[in-house]
């Protein structure tokens, strides 16, 4: 089941998913979060913080498990997604970081750094809800086209396209890591309920194919209509197509 909210514009959506995850945290008794990093959960994360000021949410009990991050950047390293979830979030709330989890990509054994993310999800009693976003060629997490519907955590080779996309963070091409660590997609469709939000006209042919296209492998997105609790929170410019 995919439920669709169309909203004007990135703020409209940042603002709708905020409320979304806040209901989620308040009502239930251990929140145990996926989450993602990239430009389109900013906003959200700003909007969880100024809910928290206002003691309208807490984060004590929360669990949270991180989608994905870059293999060979050092948790310290401005670039690293665990810097970004500290930066963005984990820093301006009450979240122990003894109950956040961003994989480890200078891990020694990373095929054993990966089997322990899902280990520990299993353990924190699977994720209730996971926030995805989608890249333009249809990848979440860091699963690009051709991902088993079957994989769990796993170093992944980044496309070129996903290079270049995320290059604007880095201060050359070159210094993008060209593997990361990725939830697999069926880590990602065990979670109970999912939280996809996308914005800006650069993502609108990817969320057509999603909706309206076939499942396939090509487009790792697709695989969300066989979940059966997905809400997608989508601005109008990401929806100009379907
Ligand atoms: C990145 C991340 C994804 C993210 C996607 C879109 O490469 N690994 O988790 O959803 O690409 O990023 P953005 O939100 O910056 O467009």
């Amino acid at each position: 089941m995919m439920e669709i909210i169309k909203v004007k514009d990135y703020d409209a959506m940042s603002e709708k998913a905020c409320e979304f995850l806040a209901e989620r945290i308040n009502r239930l008794e251990n929140p145990v979060l996926g989450l993602a990093t990239g430009s389109t959960p900013e906003g959200l994360y700003k909007r969880l913080i100024e809910k928290y000021n206002n003691k309208e949410v807490s984060f004590k009990q929360v669990k949270s498990f991180n989608l994905d991050e870059y293999v060979g950047l050092e948790k310290d390293d401005p670039n690293s997604y665990y810097f970004f979830m500290k930066d963005k979030l984990f820093d301006h709330v009450d979240i122990s970081l003894e109950n956040v989890r961003v994989p480890n990509g200078v891990a020694p054994d990373l095929n054993q750094e990966c089997e322990a993310h899902d280990e520990a999800i299993k353990a924190a009693g699977g994720i209730d809800v996971q926030l995805l976003g989608i890249g333009g060629n249809g990848h979440i997490g860091f699963n690009e086209p051709g991902t088993p519907f079957t994989s769990k955590t796993q170093v992944v080779d980044l496309e070129e396209s996903t290079i270049q996309a995320n290059s604007r963070f880095f201060n050359s091409i070159e210094e993008v890591p060209t593997q990361a660590i990725s939830m697999g997609i069926d880590t990602i469709m065990s979670s109970k309920e999912i939280l996809l939000l996308v914005s800006g006209e650069n993502k609108a042919d990817a969320l057509n194919k999603l909706i309206n296209g076939e499942v396939t492998e090509e487009l790792p997105a697709s695989v969300l209509q066989n979940h059966p609790n997905v809400t997608i929170i989508a601005d109008e410019a990401a929806l100009s197509v379907a």
